[in-house]
């Protein structure tokens, strides 16, 4: 596992924010969390996060990275053994995930949920007294179905054929996207989960559920994303002209936009937030709900 450090030793004992997901959004992350704490990325793709390691470097962050693969116990396992070394974990930002259509359903499932839930039980020891994990989720959270069979299942990801049984419990093989809501809906209640068995640590766990975002992942992903008229059809359409007609405020978000939440929920003004979602998206669910189309 190779690794980049550029941690001046005078730091190497202090507790780090670990970022999962070196992405537009990770990055962001990054650049707001590493103001107050050393950093340290994690990434399945070793360019990227090189890359990313390099550049925060360069602008004067103190930043070690190591590749991840959070799909592998195994890898996911060495991620956490790194921890006591750094001196422990107060800020977890798990950004980490897959989109786009090309993306099977399970893969999906892998990553975004999976992945998430072996993150969240490796570097639990390591959680430090008054930290907290920011777990990025997403609006499509709200449009997974409001099944006790699905969300039971979806508390427990980890468990033996839990992929076949989801799809069962769906009644069917899920599309790619009905998979991401499914995945997110099982993000916000990840942190749920963790807010409550952390509680008594002191340490607090909130997801941050996006909307519409300009990141690369998102202009990829959603080259043509689904419209709601409203009359129950749903068209694709560019994310511009969704933005446009979906989201209150007439426009995608930007990546500051999602990362000055996170550096709120990580900071002393957030210290009483713990347990819960907190959609960042231009009034978007405010609208579905309106219209009926989520009940969550
Ligand atoms: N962009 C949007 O409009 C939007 C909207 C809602 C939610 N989100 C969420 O925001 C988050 C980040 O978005 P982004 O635009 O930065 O995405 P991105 O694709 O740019 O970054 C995701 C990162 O995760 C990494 N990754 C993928 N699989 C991995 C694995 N198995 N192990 C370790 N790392 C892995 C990728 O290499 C990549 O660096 C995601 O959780 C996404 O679901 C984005």
């Amino acid at each position: 596992m190779p690794d980049t450090a550029h941690q001046p030793p005078y730091y190497s004992n202090a507790p780090v924010a670990l970022v999962i997901g070196c992405g537009d959004m990770g990055v962001g992350c990054a650049r707001v969390l590493g103001r107050r704490r050393p950093l340290l990325l994690a990434d399945i793709d070793s360019q990227r996060l090189e890359a990313s390691v390099a550049s925060l470097a360069d602008e004067g962050y103190l930043v070690s990275g190591t590749e991840c693969d959070i799909t592998d116990p195994a890898s996911v396992r060495e991620l956490a053994g790194q921890l006591s070394g750094v001196g422990g974990v107060e800020v977890l930002a798990h950004v980490a995930a897959v989109a786009g259509a090309a993306i099977g359903w399970r893969r999906v499932m892998e990553v975004d949920l999976l992945g998430a839930h072996r993150v969240a039980d490796a570097v639990s020891p390591a959680m430090q007294p008054g930290g907290v994990a920011v777990l990025i989720s997403s609006t499509g959270s709200y449009q997974c179905p409001v099944d006790a069979r699905i969300e039971s299942l979806l508390d427990a990801p980890l468990q033996p054929g839990f992929i076949d049984k989801l799809a069962e419990a769906f009644g069917r093989e899920p599309d790619f996207l009905e998979a991401y809501f499914m995945a997110k809906q099982g993000i916000n209640r990840l942190a749920r989960r963790l807010a409550l068995e952390w509680g008594p640590r002191q340490i607090r766990a909130v997801s941050v559920s996006p909307g519409l975002i300009n990141t690369s992942m998102g202009r990829t992903s959603g080259a043509k994303t689904p419209l709601f008229d409203g009359q129950g059809n749903k068209h694709l359409v560019t994310r511009d002209v969704k933005a446009a007609r979906e989201v209150p405020l007439g426009r995608q978000g930007s990546v500051l936009e999602i990362v000055d939440v996170v550096d709120f929920l990580a900071s002393g003004a957030a210290s009483f937030i713990t347990g819960i979602d907190i959609p960042v998206d231009g009034g978007s669910t405010a609208r579905l709900r309106s219209l009926g189309l989520i009940s969550r």
